[in-house]
């Protein structure tokens, strides 16, 4: 029997836990926007509803594409001594001519609510999980909530990128995992995700990820979320794929809710 991994159900708990349990003080969100991806403004609104749920301000800094990222540095430096902001999230992705390191960097790294600070995930690196990537955090709390340890597993995570697979790479070093990542210059990719104990797929690639690249009774998570014949659909092809697997997140109700959660958590915790 596959056991469906139920972001959507753990990220309610979690988010009632988190509004029992937040301490009087004042928070607010700060999110810098940049251009008009329509998927960005989604996201962005979804983050807006779930701090205001458990009582958290949030605050929308919003700019046009072709906006001068020296002007969107300055906001954010505003925004790092103004303490009526306790932490700041610059939505990714940034327009191609940004250097998107520069400009997360400009964060104070605590005010970095995402943990994508080049201090942030340094920490991270040396086995310090202080503020750490939401996507990568809701993956791993995921699991721990269904009880799958990864010490000592096999994990195949697909995509490098500094927002999901290098930290999440981390995260499960430190639990004793051996990792592999791949991405999109990756030989022979099904070689790879047939060892995978645990499989992560983070590419935003439709259905990238079929019935025989896995083993039977993989792990198997899907963080990616793209639109096929005009239906949200996720890296995985579900139905087929989860014929294998043990346990499986859906797209969506997976990996979507939880990283919200993870957000309003660590910012419950600044
Ligand atoms: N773009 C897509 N997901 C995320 C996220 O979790 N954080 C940020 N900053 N940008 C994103």
């Amino acid at each position: 029997m596959t056991v469906i991994l139920d972001g959507k159900k753990v990220s309610s708990l979690i988010l009632e836990d988190v509004k029992k349990n937040i301490s009087n003080k004042k928070r607010k969100l700060a999110t810098i926007l940049v251009g008009d991806n329509y998927a960005s403004e989604l996201y962005v609104n979804i983050k807006k509803k779930r701090c205001e749920s458990v009582g958290m301000d949030f605050e929308l800094h919003k700019f046009n594409s072709d906006e001068n990222q020296d002007k969107v540095i300055e906001q954010i430096k505003k925004l790092n001594d103004d303490e009526s902001v306790t932490g700041i999230l610059v939505q990714l992705p940034l327009p191609i001519s940004y250097d998107t390191r520069k400009v997360l960097d400009s964060i104070s790294p605590t005010k970095d609510v995402d943990g994508l600070t080049s201090s942030n995930l340094g920490l991270l690196m040396s086995n310090k999980e202080t503020i750490v990537s939401c996507t990568a955090k809701a993956v791993i709390t995921l699991l721990d909530n269904y009880n799958i340890s990864s010490e000592g597993k096999h994990v195949v995570i697909i995509g490098h990128s500094f927002l999901v697979g290098r930290p999440l790479a981390e995260i499960f070093l430190n639990r004793g995992a051996t990792v592999t990542v791949c991405h999109d210059r990756t030989n022979d990719l099904e070689k790879h995700t047939q060892l995978a104990d645990i499989l992560v797929s983070a590419t935003g690639v439709s259905h990238l990820i079929k019935k025989e690249m896995v083993k039977q009774n993989t792990i198997v998570v899907d963080v990616g979320i793209s639109k096929k014949n005009g239906k949200l659909c996720g890296d995985v092809d579900f139905e087929n794929v989860k014929e294998k697997s043990s346990f499986i997140t859906p797209v969506p109700g997976g990996i979507g809710p939880m990283t919200v959660a993870m957000l309003v958590e660590n910012l419950s915790s600044m």
